[in-house]
C-alpha cells in the first residue's frame, strides 16, 4: 500500500532484480523461481503477433488445444485469440500478461498493480485463480476486490503523505489493515 510515488514499483523492481538498491541489500531464498508483472510490463509482448502465436511462442512444447483452453480461461474466446497484439487494449494485454504468467506458475510471484485497465468479472476470476495459488506473491495494487480476496499481510510505505521514511507492517489482512489504520484503497471498486 501507499499513495502515488511512495515508492511501491521501486520496491517490486529491487526485489525483481531490475533496480539496485543505493543501500542494503535484497535476497532470496535459494530455491525461489520468481515470475515479475510490472506495471509497465507489456512492451515483452510481441506486437506483430497475435494473442495464440504470443502463446506458441512461450510454450512451444504445448498443444494448441491447451493454449486454446488457457487463453479462453483468460477470457480470449473463438476468433480472440487471432487479434494481434498491436489492437489489444489495455486491459486484454493485461489478461494475456497475467495468462503467461499463470500457466505454469513459479514459486513466487511480484506484481505490480495487475488489475489495472482490467474489468470487474476479470478481476474476480483472477482473484479465483490466485487464490489457488500455493506459492509466494507480493504485491502492489489500488484495487479492493484484489486487496479484499488476496492480502494477508500490508506493507505500507509513505504512510500518510506518501513521504514518510519509514514502511509499515501490519500482521492481517486488508481489511484489518483497513480497520485498525482507517485507510482505504483509493480504488473505485468497492
Ligand atoms: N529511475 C528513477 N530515477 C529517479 N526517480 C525515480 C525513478 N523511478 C521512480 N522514481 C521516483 O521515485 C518515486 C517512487 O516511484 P514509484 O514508481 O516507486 O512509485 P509508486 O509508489 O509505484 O507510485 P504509483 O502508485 O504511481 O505506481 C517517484 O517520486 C518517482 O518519480
Ligand atoms: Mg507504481
Amino acid at each position: 500500500m501507499g499513495r502515488n510515488g511512495a515508492g511501491k514499483t521501486t520496491l517490486l523492481k529491487m526485489i525483481a532484480g531490475v533496480e539496485m538498491p543505493d543501500s542494503g541489500e535484497v535476497r532470496l531464498g535459494a530455491s525461489l523461481i520468481m515470475g515479475y508483472f510490472a506495471q509497465q510490463s507489456l512492451d515483452v509482448l510481441d506486437a506483430n503477433l497475435t494473442v495464440i502465436e504470443q502463446l506458441q511462442k512461450d510454450f512451444p512444447q504445448e498443444g494448441l488445444g491447451s493454449l486454446r483452453t488457457l487463453a479462453g480461461a483468460f477470457q480470449f474466446s473463438g476468433d480472440d485469440v487471432d487479434k494481434p497484439i498491436r489492437a489489444l487494449s489495455g486491459g486484454e494485454k493485461s489478461r494475456l500478461g497475467m495468462a503467461r504468467l499463470l500457466y505454469d506458475p513459479p514459486n513466487f510471484l511480484v506484481l505490480d498493480e495487475p488489475t489495472n485497465h482490467m474489468d470487474l468479472a476479470t478481476k474476480e476470476m483472477l482473484v479465483d485463480a490466485l487464490r489457488g495459488y500455493e506459492g509466494t506473491m507480493i504485491f502492489v495494487s489500488h484495487d479492493r476486490t484484489f486487496l479484499r480476496g488476496l492480502s494477508s499481510r500490508v506493507l505500507e510505505l509513505g504512510g500518510e503523505n506518501g513521504t514518510g521514511a519509514t514502511p509499515k507492517i501490519y500482521p492481517g489482512s486488508y481489511v484489518e489493515y483497513t480497520s485498525q489504520t482507517g485507510h482505504e484503497a483509493p480504488g473505485t471498486h468497492s
